[in-house]
């Protein structure tokens, strides 16, 4: 309701992404069940509740007959979800190829793989048209589903091409891209290819955001080297045309994971970890199966300590989930078996008849029993090689009221800007750094801990996911009359 009593309906949001919040199995011919999706952007979307959003994107399955897109399509209305619908070469060619094996890695600074670096340009280049191609593909749909007023809010490496493919469209469609991931300094994206097509394609937005100011300022930066725009403080200027860049940190929706603790499911997980591990600390790791994510290095650090620390040896445990992703891409084959030969000689050296060092789990949890395991946890291990942000940082602490465990985070994670007073910050490649602080985590006095917690709960709790989302969407409609503003005069 207006102040001049008139009511006014919500803006719609149309919210593309690569992956929809849930994934689709197929039970049938026509039916599937849907499931929620891992990983950052999924589970900060879930915590925007105040517009009538939309979700576009791919369900992660290949359905090539019409019966099952038709059902598909039918059941992902239901949750406010449109496919798109990919085939199996788009998927291996755009998604393992283009997306995961070159822009994943690069933007982690991992560098291009080898075989494109010396130059298969073939594939380099099929992959590309792939990802054009498959850009094109998600600019259809919105442009079908598109409602005059919308406000088109394009996520991630996956979508750079989409805001360019829209306002081909429609010149005035509001249009906004946010980088889930980080965006690396100049230097690396320099080495890119496709380095100005990608800057170009992106700056035909009217918002660019990213969850750093560093990020945002390496974006800018490689505009005016690679493409010679200028960077001025709202953005990247070309000819009169201003692309508006920013930094909109992300949260998450804190309310969730508090209130679910004081649900009876969690509370029997709570239980029953509690009466496992008793008598043990525990130590906790929860990451997708990346090598972003630098679980070979925990798990060395991890080492490292029992080695170093005979008396803790029995006295804690290390649970890691660690939850498959991007199963067809080799370089993720080759980090799976890489953890469990690491998992396999740690248990082995210093596992007993009866209590090994480390549970290692190749699966996601479910909700609740996320929730209880963040809620036993006296030392949370997030040491990422690089990470945009990292969530899982935010929902360990917000489930951490009793507990007042401790984070050990990456300085590499966007995370460390905003949880770096609470946390102890590491470097993820510095073993010894990160073995010495599991010791120092362990052996923290309850009022340093207690300081350390409130300072990072104070910030998960203010700092949320719906916050984020309405400062991101306000700024873009604020954008884009300035714009027409500056226009008119
Ligand atoms: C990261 C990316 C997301 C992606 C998620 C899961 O959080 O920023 O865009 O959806 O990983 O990865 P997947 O490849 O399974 O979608």
């Amino acid at each position: 309701e207006r102040l001049d009593g008139r009511t006014f309906s919500r803006q719609r949001l149309l919210v593309v992404a690569n992956r929809l919040p849930v994934s689709a199995i197929r039970r049938g011919e026509d039916s599937w069940s849907l499931e929620i999706s891992a990983g950052g952007l999924v589970s900060a979307l879930l915590g925007v509740k105040e517009f009538e959003a939309r979700w576009i994107g791919w369900a992660g399955v290949n359905v090539p007959d019409e019966i099952g897109q038709k059902a598909l399509t039918k059941a992902l209305a239901e949750k406010r979800c449109i496919p798109v619908f990919l085939d199996e070469d788009i998927v291996h060619q755009y998604y393992n190829g283009y997306c995961n094996n070159i822009l994943w890695p690069l933007f982690h600074y991992l560098g291009l793989p080898q075989e494109d670096r010396l130059a298969t340009t073939r594939s380099f280049q099929s992959q590309f048209a792939a990802y054009i191609k498959a850009n094109q593909m998600f600019a259809d749909v919105v442009n079908k589903h598109y409602k005059d007023g919308d406000v088109v809010w394009c996520h991630d490496y996956h979508l750079m091409f989409l805001p360019k493919c829209l306002k081909e469209y429609n010149s005035d469609m509001k249009v906004g891209w946010f980088l889930h991931t980080p965006f690396p300094s100049s230097e690396i994206h320099r080495t890119l290819p496709s380095r100005s097509d990608l800057l170009r394609a992106v700056l035909a937005a009217d918002l660019v955001g990213f969850h750093t100011y560093d990020y945002a300022r390496h974006f800018v930066s490689a505009c005016t080297r690679i493409l010679g725009f200028e960077g001025t403080p709202e953005g990247v200027e070309d000819q009169g045309r201003l692309t508006r860049v920013a930094a909109f940190p992300i949260g998450i929706d804190s309310e969730r994971f508090i209130r679910a603790l004081e649900i009876h499911p969690v509370q029997v997980h709570i239980k029953e970890l509690q009466e496992t591990f008793a008598g043990r600390k525990v130590m906790l790791g929860v990451d997708r199966l990346d090598m972003i994510k630098g679980i070979p290095q925990k798990l060395l650090a991890f080492e490292k300590f029992l080695e170093e620390n005979s008396d803790w040896r029995g006295k804690v445990v290390l649970l890691q989930i660690a939850v498959p992703t991007r199963t067809d891409v080799p370089e993720y084959q080759r980090l799976t078996s890489q953890v469990h030969e690491i998992v396999g000689r740690i248990n082995g050296r210093f596992g007993t008849l009866t209590a090994v060092p480390i549970h290692h789990l190749d699966r996601s949890l479910d909700f609740p029993a996320l929730c209880a395991l963040y809620a036993v946890t006296d030392v949370a291990l997030v040491t990422s090689l690089r990470d945009g942000m990292n969530l899982v940082s935010y929902e360990f602490v917000a489930c951490q009221d009793l507990k007042k465990g401790v984070l050990i985070l990456s300085e590499f994670a966007g995370a460390a800007q905003s949880l770096g007073a609470g946390a102890i910050l590491v470097n993820p490649w510095n073993i010894t750094e990160v073995a010495n602080a599991i010791a120092r985590a362990l052996n923290m006095s309850p009022e340093e801990r207690e300081k350390r917690h409130w300072h990072n709960f104070t910030h998960v709790t203010t700092h949320t996911a719906q916050e984020w989302a309405e400062t991101f969407v306000s700024e873009l409609n604020d954008t884009v009359v300035e714009a027409q503003l500056r226009i008119k005069q």
